[in-house]
């Protein structure tokens, strides 16, 4: 059929092949992008996904400030190894407050998109102390000074603030306040409303004690309540798999 096709007319030729790779390539282009278009949302509508707490943030803070995303992605593709291995595949849903998201790909050390819940917060104090103290072969470094660095909630608000410039929605007002208690219930609003941050952040320290010390709100109080809440918001149990498709 294509006996008399001259490809090396084409081959030869660096216009004539230049215009046909651009055609070629527009034209795939379009098959991918052009249905985005025609999607009302892209990202999937499920319960329970909410913006972190002020301590849960702080925590994330510090977890990019400590450069953890150099080794640990926090994304777990949709192939069956991963899934066996890490839990359901990640939904778009539940990185939507996440400024910047912290996906990554490389994994010297595994991926941490739901590690919430699978140790004690005794084991992330010490692991995160001495990581070879709990697992002999690791080569993760040490993070000893996250126990004794108390953290620096001096411009919590603003943080939130610039979060809520970007999308969060953490509130500075009655209105937003109220918006919020219709979209995630009231006990998860009153942790999203920015004049109580420090109360709220001060508070979920204290109840949970991440550190084992109460008498300060340590860096590793907050890393660790993070770390605690990763993977965690959807309860995967109640999802029916035919609605995650449909937005594929
Ligand atoms: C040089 C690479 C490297 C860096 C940087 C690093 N880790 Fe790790 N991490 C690892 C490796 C390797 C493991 C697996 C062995 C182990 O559990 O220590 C691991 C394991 C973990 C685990 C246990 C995961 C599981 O499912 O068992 C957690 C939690 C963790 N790291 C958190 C962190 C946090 C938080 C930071 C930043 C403060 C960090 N890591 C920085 C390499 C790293």
């Amino acid at each position: 059929m294509f006996k008399n096709f001259k490809h090396e007319k084409i081959e030869t030729n660096a216009g004539l092949l230049l215009v046909l790779t651009m055609m070629a390539i527009s034209v795939a282009g379009l098959v991918e992008i052009a249905p985005l278009f025609f999607l009302k949302n892209t990202v999937e509508q499920v319960d329970g996904v909410r913006p972190y707490t002020p301590l849960e943030q702080r925590g994330r803070d510090i977890y990019i400030r400590e450069g953890c995303y150099t080794c640990h992605s926090q994304m777990i593709r949709p192939f069956r190894d991963e899934q066996l291995r890490y839990g359901h595949y990640s939904l778009a849903a539940e990185s939507k407050y996440d400024h910047p998201f912290q996906w990554g790909s490389k994994r010297t050390g595994p991926d941490l998109a739901r590690v919430g819940g699978k140790y004690s917060n005794e084991w992330h104090v010490q692991h995160m102390i001495d990581p070879k103290s709990v697992v002999p072969e690791s080569v993760m470094p040490r993070y000893p000074w996250l126990l004794e660095t108390r953290l620096d909630v001096s411009d919590l608000t603003q943080r939130l603030r610039a979060l809520r410039r970007v999308g969060v929605p953490y509130s500075d007002n009655e209105e937003e306040y109220r918006r919020n208690v219709e979209q995630f219930g009231e006990d998860v609003a009153r942790t999203l409303h920015i004049p109580d941050a420090l109360k709220n952040l001060l508070a979920q320290a204290q109840e949970h004690n991440y550190d084992g010390d109460r008498s300060s709100v340590s860096e590793m109080d907050a890393l660790i309540a993070y770390l605690q809440v990763l993977g965690t918001m959807v309860d995967f149990s109640k999802i029916n798999p035919e609605d995650l498709v449909k937005y594929r």
